[in-house]
């Protein structure tokens, strides 16, 4: 139906004539005769000048057969990859009418979130969000190749399965042949890449859909896409390696450059340093060790375990309001208080300041090396609290948008087996059950000082996100075992729940390990999105709905029958 995509032609088309098909965007009357009309496919725009009485309104689908031309000099539009031509239409068609759109397509309007997944189909049509489908079948091609220039194979695995155990709800479809039963949609495919492993598949990988019934936010929905992906034979250097390569390749694929080579951090270092296990790099506000400055003090607020301080780089003039909403986030976020400190000319402006001696505040200064003008933020409290506080605090005082400061990968090594122990006195897994134990902290399974083993899992991070988790996996039944009843589960229940792994693990399971990261936030990221919504063809609401096919919905009491369900009034 047409010769060439709008936003192709250039000067160099000149005098072709051309059939172009698209929608009608902006269009500007030039007195009766004429009109201007952009335009529009998913190439781009160009403009076409109609006659104009032509009944051509906003998206109306028309096929255009016109001639290229120059456009006079002074009305070329720079900011338009066709803007130095346009066509002189001969022939318009309409293909299809159109009511008016539920909402503009240019980029420049906030549009109303429900509105814009409800009508979806017309969402899309705009440019931002054509840029973002195009990021994202780039990365997915990209992860592809790379992945496979690695040795890897694509296996997929089934969405009606028993429960995995990531740690969220399942989402679980009943099932007609044995009422009262019911399938798990996978969490993610963890089970299955491991037998795969124990199968010989020896590299699998799978872009894989993956459904976690969990709280929506900017970084999560209810289905989301991991590349996911398990090796055997390797270790923990080999996996970070595989993954450093494709997250690579995959941002080439968006920027142009290859990222270089991609720092490691400890967990406990990142913990110290920046208060959390997914730091963003991109800017300072290092926390500040400050302990030893006060191991002596009379001010009973220090009196702590341990105590750190950010400093906020000009961050003086901040007012007397917004310092006492900030304490009072503290507070929410479980601190016991939070002291600020102007650095001015002639010494430290805090209320606290005069509980504190001359040798203290001299101290303070040059362990955080405050310059005038400064403000410096101290908690005290236990260790990971002062870490959980401060970590926070410096992410809202310091984080940049995510179109700026650039891309920082991070690799955060070394994660605790165990992240705490839960009200039943039963350890929690940082990552899952299946993590391996650092060969050296072995020996501490049995001691009883289960918050000190660390690890063969790992992270990988990138801007403050996490992007992925990993680890080498346990491959010995013994240890296994082991693991579950340090979690407090049974070996009646573990047989029960992942007796088919344990079973597996007798017949010949290789040394392995593995990985997964959410593609959604990598293309996010890529594309310069804050919401993984944006890079989404038909993404949920932050309250899980969807506005286009209004799921969920009920079903009928015919097949609910047909299922064994009942349904019962809503609880109050
Ligand atoms: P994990 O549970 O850490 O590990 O998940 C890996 C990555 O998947 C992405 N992700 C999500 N993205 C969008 N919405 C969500 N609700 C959501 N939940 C997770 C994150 C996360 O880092 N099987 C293990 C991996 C392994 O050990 O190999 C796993 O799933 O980017
Ligand atoms: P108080 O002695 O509780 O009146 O606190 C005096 C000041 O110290 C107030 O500004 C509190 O916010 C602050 N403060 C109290 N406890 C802590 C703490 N654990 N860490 C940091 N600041 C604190």
């Amino acid at each position: 139906m047409r010769t060439d995509r709008c936003g192709d032609l250039r000067l160099e088309d000149q005098g072709r004539t051309v059939t172009l098909c698209g929608w009608v965007g902006r269009r500007r009357e030039h007195g009766e005769h004429l009109a201007f009309v952009d335009l529009r496919d998913r190439s781009g725009i160009v403009q076409v000048v109609v006659d104009g009485a032509a009944d051509l309104r906003s998206e109306y689908v028309i096929q255009v057969e016109g001639t290229v031309r120059q456009r006079p000099n002074d009305t070329a539009n720079a900011s338009l990859a066709t803007g130095d031509i346009e066509i002189d239409a001969q022939k318009v068609t309409v293909l299809s009418a159109a009511e008016p759109p539920p909402f503009p397509l240019d980029d420049r309007t906030d549009i109303d979130e429900t509105l814009r997944l409800r009508h979806r189909y017309v969402d899309l049509r705009r440019a931002r969000m054509q840029r973002n489908l195009a990021v994202r079948a780039q990365v997915n091609s990209a992860v592809r190749t790379a992945m496979e220039e690695q040795g890897f194979i694509e296996v997929e695995t089934p969405m009606l399965i028993a429960s995995t155990p990531e740690g969220a709800r399942d989402f679980v479809v009943p099932s007609r042949k044995e009422p009262g039963s019911f399938y798990a949609l996978p969490q993610s495919p963890q089970l299955f890449k491991q037998l795969c492993m124990i199968g010989g598949v020896d590299r699998y990988y799978q872009i894989a859909r993956c459904l976690r019934d969990e709280d929506l936010r900017a970084d999560r929905q209810f289905e989301f896409m991991q590349l996911d992906a398990e090796a055997s034979f390797v270790n923990q250097e080999d996996v970070l390696a595989f993954i450093s390569y494709t997250v690579a390749s995959a941002t080439e694929s968006v920027t142009g450059q290859r990222p270089g080579e991609i720092p490691q951090i400890s967990w406990l270092e990142a913990q110290e340093r920046f208060g959390s296990d997914k730091p963003d790099t991109r800017f300072g506000m290092e926390l500040v060790e400050l302990t030893e400055v006060f191991a002596g003090t009379e001010f009973r607020a220090f009196q702590a375990d341990c105590i750190k301080g950010i400093r906020i780089p000009g961050g003086a003039d901040l007012s007397r309001n917004r310092l006492d909403d900030l304490t009072e986030q503290c507070k929410q976020w479980g601190a016991k208080g939070l002291v600020w400190m102007r650095v001015e000319a002639d010494g430290l402006n805090s209320p606290v300041a005069k509980f504190l001696t001359d040798n203290e505040q001299s101290a303070l200064r040059q362990t955080m090396e405050a310059q005038e003008g400064d403000l410096l933020f101290l908690v005290a409290d236990e260790r990971p609290a002062v870490r959980h506080i401060l970590g926070l605090l410096r992410i809202e005082m310091g984080r940049p948008p995510v179109t700026e400061g650039g891309l920082n990968f991070l690799w955060v090594v070394d994660f605790p087996l165990f992240e705490g122990i839960d009200e039943a006195g039963n350890p929690q897994p940082a990552h899952h059950p299946f993590t391996m134990p650092h060969e050296e902290d072995l020996e501490l399974l049995a001691s009883g000082d289960l918050l000190n083993i660390r690890s063969q899992a790992y992270d990988l991070v990138l801007n403050g996100w996490e992007l992925g988790s990993g680890s080498v996996r346990i491959h010995r039944g013994e240890i296994q075992q082991q693991i579950f009843s340090l979690l407090g589960i049974s070996p009646e229940e573990a047989q029960e729940k992942f007796g088919f792994l344990l079973d597996a693990f007798r017949y010949g399971a290789p040394p392995h390990a593995g990985f997964a990261f959410g593609m959604d936030r990598l293309i996010a990221i890529l594309a310069g999105e804050e919401n993984i919504r944006e890079v989404i063809a038909y993404p949920k609401t932050q309250s899980g709905a969807d506005p286009l096919t209004s799921a969920p919905n009920p079903i009928d009491d015919r097949h609910l029958e047909e299922l064994g369900l009942r349904v019962l009034p809503p609880r109050q």
